[in-house]
């Protein structure tokens, strides 16, 4: 049977993939940045999964104002990065797991998720600034993606619990999946950020980690906090954290398991205009 192992939280700042591309990491403003992520990286090279379940948000990339899917699930072969004005990212194409894939898609569907299915989809720094995180410039990415889309862009989006359960029901999926598969994980975006308007450069370290606290002690109660909490106090892009409950609820101690090991924490101000957040928790 395929179980979760670990899941992983990060911030997907578009300005850290550039960085990275353009060989700027040992610049003052970039090295502590990436120095948060020197442990995550050997994490990853020891604790490599079969799979990685990638929950992220597209940002008008692959989709747009014409068709929204709250919840899409990528079932394709491979995914080619996207260009997202400036060309496309000189990173690896991210390999797919069309038959795990497919059948978490099945499980969730017959358990009142109604997901979109995507067979065709480019991806955007929501997927790929966390793969280069996690795992720098390599040739190949160490393992199968399976990108998990959700809308935080235009409203209305979903709640933290619904992500929350929604976690639950991979969990779930990926235990009925007759492979024995090590898969984590992982929920991306935030922290607090807002782009535009007069709050334009908002950041709040107070919110941002008890945020961190909380979704490690208690993931259910914090996934309770209301959309309008995040436009008012981690910025109208600081809604992206609702992906965050997808990774945790899929975690052991969701369904009565033990509590996860915290392997990793780091928080940072400022990469661009966005508060860069970053937890790696274990499953006992
Ligand atoms: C920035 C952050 C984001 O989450 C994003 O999608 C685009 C830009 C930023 O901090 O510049
Ligand atoms: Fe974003």
């Amino acid at each position: 049977m395929a179980k979760i192992t670990a899941s992983v939280y990060t911030s997907h700042v578009p300005a850290i993939g550039a960085a990275l591309d353009l060989g700027k990491t040992h610049e003052p403003y970039w090295q502590p940045v990436f120095k948060g992520y020197e442990y995550s990286k050997q994490w990853m090279k020891d604790n490599t999964p079969d799979v990685i379940f990638l929950v992220f948000n597209d940002h008008a990339t692959a989709f747009s104002l014409e068709m929204i899917p709250t919840f899409a699930i990528g079932c394709a072969a491979e995914y080619q990065p996207a260009d997202e004005g400036w060309g496309p990212r000189p990173v690896p194409r991210v390999i797919g797991h069309p038959e795990l894939a497919a059948h978490i898609a099945q499980s969730m569907i017959q358990s009142d998720f109604d997901l979109t299915i995507v067979n065709k989809m480019d991806v955007d720094h929501g997927l790929t600034v966390p793969l280069s995180l996690m795992c720098g410039q390599p040739q190949a990415w160490p393992c199968p993606v399976i990108p998990f889309a959700v809308n935080v862009v235009q409203y209305p989006v979903p709640s933290g619990l619904r992500c929350y359960n929604l976690g639950r029901a991979i969990a779930h999926a990926v235990k009925s999946f007759d492979a024995p598969l090590k898969v984590q994980i992982w929920g991306t975006g935030g922290m607090s950020h807002q782009l535009q308007g007069p709050r334009a450069g908002l950041i709040n370290r107070e919110f941002d980690n008890a945020f961190l606290d909380r979704l490690v002690t208690e993931p259910k109660a914090l996934a309770a906090t209301p959309h309008i909490d995040y436009v008012r106090e981690a910025g109208s892009e600081g809604i992206e954290l609702v992906m965050w409950f997808v990774a945790r609820g899929a975690m052991a101690d969701a369904e009565g398991g033990a509590a996860p090991t915290v392997k990793h924490r780091f928080y940072h101000v400022p990469a661009s205009n966005t508060a860069v957040g970053h937890l790696i928790l274990e499953n006992n």
